[in-house]
């Protein structure tokens, strides 16, 4: 089993280039099931968890491959219509699997997909994929583990646009549950209801990036969807959707994960394809902490910053560390951030954020605490808590961190206590009392983003960490020992034998 071997406090300086999203891609991928003509995909990024989903796509009739003259290119073709059953031994391995579901029921009139089962992060229930589902008219039961799904009159196997087959029916969804919506709950209904019949309305929708990018995609295939990136999305059913070239956009958790290794080293990063517009809450806490960030046009490489942040060396801590969640990072004043209109004098002119931007992360200076909850976006991403947390441990005094999506998200605290981190954990909250140094030890990865965390302590402590089972990490993370090698840290991959 591969391990990561880390000597720690190097600072990280460089280049990097965020990958296309991991979790952009499994939705997109899976809407690849809605048409029977060629789909070209952009930027899928090369992990574990994409190999899977190509995997089970393959088994649902449709061919995904590297296209030969463009390494860029992924080209996915459902020729086959027949099946419909999505395995456990597939699903097990990458909870979003579920998201074939609504493509595959809406397309195929039925759909067996394996429950995908709680794991280190939580519970992960589907009840509220289930519940929309069966709103727009379909019958779902569960049997022998298995999610079954099926269409009055459909499972003909002849696709939605066959006349003699049944189609899914426009309604009202609400998709709340009790830590807010569900992104691959808002996919899968979305997906769904672009082939039923009629008018979709899903009320709290996911608004997370990820969401709209893949109505993006799928209105690039015919489909009529508006409100997507809103908690209100409206989907006018069409009777068939076709192929598509579509860019996935860039991922903005492993773009959050390299802004921090830039902080927690105290080095200075460039960061291409950088999301900004996507990491508002974020961005706004790293603010607080005191890293300085500046985001320039990507497509004219021209510097406008400082995009957020702001403080300078020998700034001290103030107050700012007790306010939480994006409306702190709301603009004091529109004209600051309104294109077109003269900022305020004495200010810098705040440029409107984009999704593809170059930005510059430095830091050089003791860190301050904050206050964290995370929250459905625009909401600090529960998916960068981990990051933010092995940070923290290094700041000026003591921070808070709520987790409000997965509230048992904490496998992290116990390694990062063995590092020398002090936190002192009171069910979903964690305190973190910053401590001058982390040192190096062997630690355990026991999920994706706990995993990055880890790393992250690891390029700051002191001395040797290795981080064992980093396939965790290769679900998410492309060659990450490679990109910060790249960056000046000494980390290097190895083979630890039953670990
Ligand atoms: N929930 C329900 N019922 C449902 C579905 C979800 O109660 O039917 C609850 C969950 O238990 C959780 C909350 O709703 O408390 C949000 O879960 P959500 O359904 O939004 O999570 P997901 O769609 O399964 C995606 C990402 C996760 C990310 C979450 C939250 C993918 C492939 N996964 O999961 O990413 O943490 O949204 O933003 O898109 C990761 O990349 O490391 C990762 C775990």
């Amino acid at each position: 089993m591969d391990a990561f071997i880390i000597q720690g406090g190097r600072p990280l300086r460089g280049t990097v280039r965020v990958h296309g999203s991991k979790n952009a891609s499994l939705p997109l991928m899976a809407a690849a099931l809605l048409t029977q003509e060629a789909v070209t995909l952009r930027d899928v990024p090369d992990l574990a968890d994409i190999r899977n989903m190509s995997k089970l796509l393959g088994s649902l009739g449709c061919k995904v491959e590297k296209d030969a003259a463009d390494s860029d290119a992924t080209n996915l073709h459902a020729h086959d219509w027949g099946p419909s059953l999505a395995h456990y031994d597939i699903v097990r391995t990458m909870r979003a699997g579920v998201c074939v579901l609504g493509p595959l029921l809406a397309a195929r009139g039925q759909a067996k997909v394996s429950m995908p089962g709680g794991c280190a992060i939580g519970d992960r229930p589907v009840d509220l994929h289930i519940r929309g589902l069966k709103a727009l008219g379909a019958r779902v039961r569960l049997e022998g583990g298995y999610i079954i799904a099926e269409v009055p009159d459909g499972g003909t196997g002849g696709g939605a646009a066959s006349k003699e087959r049944g189609r899914l029916r426009g309604a009202h969804v609400f998709l709340g549950g009790p830590n807010g919506s569900t992104v691959l709950g808002t996919a899968n209904v979305m997906s769904a209801a672009t082939l039923a019949e009629g008018v979709t309305v899903i009320e709290c929708a996911a608004c997370e990036p990820e969401v709209e990018d893949l109505a993006d995609m799928l209105n690039s295939m015919g489909a009529k969807i508006t409100g997507a990136g809103t908690p209100r999305v409206t989907i006018e059913g069409v009777d068939r959707l076709h192929g598509t070239d579509h860019t996935v956009i860039p991922d903005r958790i492993e773009a959050g994960t390299y802004v921090i290794a830039a902080a927690i080293t105290n080095g200075a990063v460039t960061l291409e394809n950088f999301p900004t517009r996507d990491l508002t809450a974020f961005l706004d806490r790293l603010a607080v902490c005191g890293v300085t960030m500046e985001a320039a046009d990507y497509a004219k490489g021209d510097a406008v910053g400082p995009a957020f942040a702001t403080r300078g060396r020998g700034d001290t801590c103030d107050d700012d560390s007790a306010s939480s969640g994006p409306a702190d990072a709301a603009p004091a004043d529109p004209r600051d951030t309104t294109p077109g209109l003269e900022p305020r004098p004495g200010r810098p002119a705040v440029r409107h954020p984009g999704r593809r931007d170059t930005a510059r992360v430095a830091m050089q200076r003791r860190l301050c605490p904050v206050h964290v909850v995370t929250q459905p976006h625009p909401g600090f991403p529960t998916d960068l808590q981990a990051q933010l947390m092995a940070l923290l441990t290094l700041a000026d005094g003591n921070s808070i961190i709520t987790e409000k999506i997965f509230p048992d998200r904490f496998l992290h605290v116990a390694e990062l206590l063995r590092m020398g981190a002090d936190c002192i954990r009171s069910g979903p909250t964690v305190l973190v009392s910053g401590v001058r140094d982390l040192v190096g030890a062997p630690v355990m990865a026991s999920d994706l983003r706990a995993s990055a965390g880890l790393v992250l302590a690891g390029l700051a402590a002191r001395g040797t960490t290795t981080i064992n089972r980093v396939y965790h990490l290769d679900r998410g993370y492309e060659r990450m020992e490679t990109t910060l090698r790249g960056l000046g840290a000494q980390i290097e991959r190895v083979d630890v034998a039953g670990v």
